[in-house]
């Protein structure tokens, strides 16, 4: 395959923000413009790029942003982006600003995008954004850290009352179609129960019956974490405490796992994969993604990757059961 020369490249951030995006962002802009690369900044995603929302980006443009949380770029979805005809009035518009690639910092639906993008000739690099950590083929995604953390810190509180009250607390942590954030809270809190997407059967006398024994054993508190894709916490709570009589509340939460600024790890491993987007764009490579594995920092075909599939690690789940019996 010819490579194309790349002169001038957007970065945009698509899908679900997470803590790190900035620092991404900081790592892509320096990166490009010390190869030589004047770079763009695409605001709102795919959205933006259709509605050319489209901004120069200095070195300077992303100063004090490596410590902050959300993306300065902001971010969106777009349901025209999923049409053939938005594909090529989105690579059409980067022919006319003169953008010859697009560093895109999302999930896997934003892969999708970046794939289609550079079917159509605009050279693609994808990084691997979303706190889900629901990317095959990379073992760290940019804010799954600071949101385990974040939701790691929410629990211990929720911990505490719950044992001053002898309650069964349910906390609801995000993860809508992965349990990676659910299963590392229930490590990192000691929960006795975790209720996972990819293996809950629903079976809530299971629960129930736990529930009852661990009391009868002298256990002051019932810590149950629940992927919010499991279901409703509030009325499984309202459930649970009428057949257990063990009080019981749910705590759901919610969107400040998806903000705050990033720890450090988020602000290291995004830099790198940052950096090394930019450094393939300027290879002039294309329909690549930037991934951790086995400790190294890689990069795949976009359909490659698409195509890799990812469970909840088996070994650890169990390990999580042993450890609270
Ligand atoms: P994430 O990137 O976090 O997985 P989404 O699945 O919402 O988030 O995808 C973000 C955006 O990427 C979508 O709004 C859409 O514009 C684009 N996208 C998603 N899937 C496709 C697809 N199959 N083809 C083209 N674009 C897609
Ligand atoms: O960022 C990932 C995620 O938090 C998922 O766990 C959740 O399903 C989804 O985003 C919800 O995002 P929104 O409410 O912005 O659509």
């Amino acid at each position: 395959m010819t490579k194309k020369e790349v002169k001038t490249i957007g970065v945009l951030t698509s899908g679900g923000d997470a803590p790190g995006m900035n620092a991404a962002i900081r790592a892509v802009v320096r990166t490009a413009i010390n190869k030589g690369l004047k770079v763009k900044g695409i605001m709102r995603g795919y959205a933006g790029l259709l509605q050319e929302e489209i901004i120069d980006l200095e070195t300077t443009s992303v100063s004090d942003i490596i410590n902050r949380g959300g993306t300065i770029l902001y971010t969106a979805r777009s349901q025209e982006f999923r049409t053939e005809e938005g594909q090529r009035l989105g690579a059409e518009i980067c022919r006319k600003h003169g953008i010859d690639g697009i560093i895109v910092i999302g999930g896997d639906g934003s892969f999708r995008g970046a794939g289609k993008l550079s079917e159509l000739g605009i050279n693609t690099i994808a990084v691997p954004g979303t706190i889900d950590l629901d990317i095959a083929c990379t073992d760290y995604t940019i804010g799954f850290d600071t949101a385990v953390n974040t939701a790691m810190e929410a629990i211990d509180k929720v911990r505490d009352t719950s044992t001053s009250h002898e309650r069964c607390s349910i906390i609801e942590v995000m993860g809508r179609h992965a349990g990676h954030i659910a299963l590392w809270c229930g490590i990192a809190n000691g929960a006795e129960d975790i209720l996972l997407p990819e293996r809950y059967d629903g079976n809530e006398q299971y629960l129930i019956n736990r529930i009852i024994e661990n009391r009868k054993r002298g256990k002051k508190h019932h810590i149950i974490i629940n992927a919010e894709g499991i279901g409703h916490s509030t009325s499984m709570a309202r459930r649970i405490e009428a057949a257990t009589g063990v009080e019981t509340r749910a705590t759901i939460i919610g969107y400040i796992q998806r903000g705050g600024t990033p720890t450090c790890k988020d602000r290291v491993y995004a830099s790198l994969m940052g950096a090394k987007a930019a450094e393939l764009m300027a290879d002039g490579k294309s329909n690549r993604v930037v991934a951790y594995k086995n400790g190294e920092f890689i990069d795949y075909d976009i359909q490659e990757a698409l195509n890799m599939t990812k469970d909840i690690p088996e070994d650890q789940f169990e390990i999580s059961k042993m450890l609270v019996r």
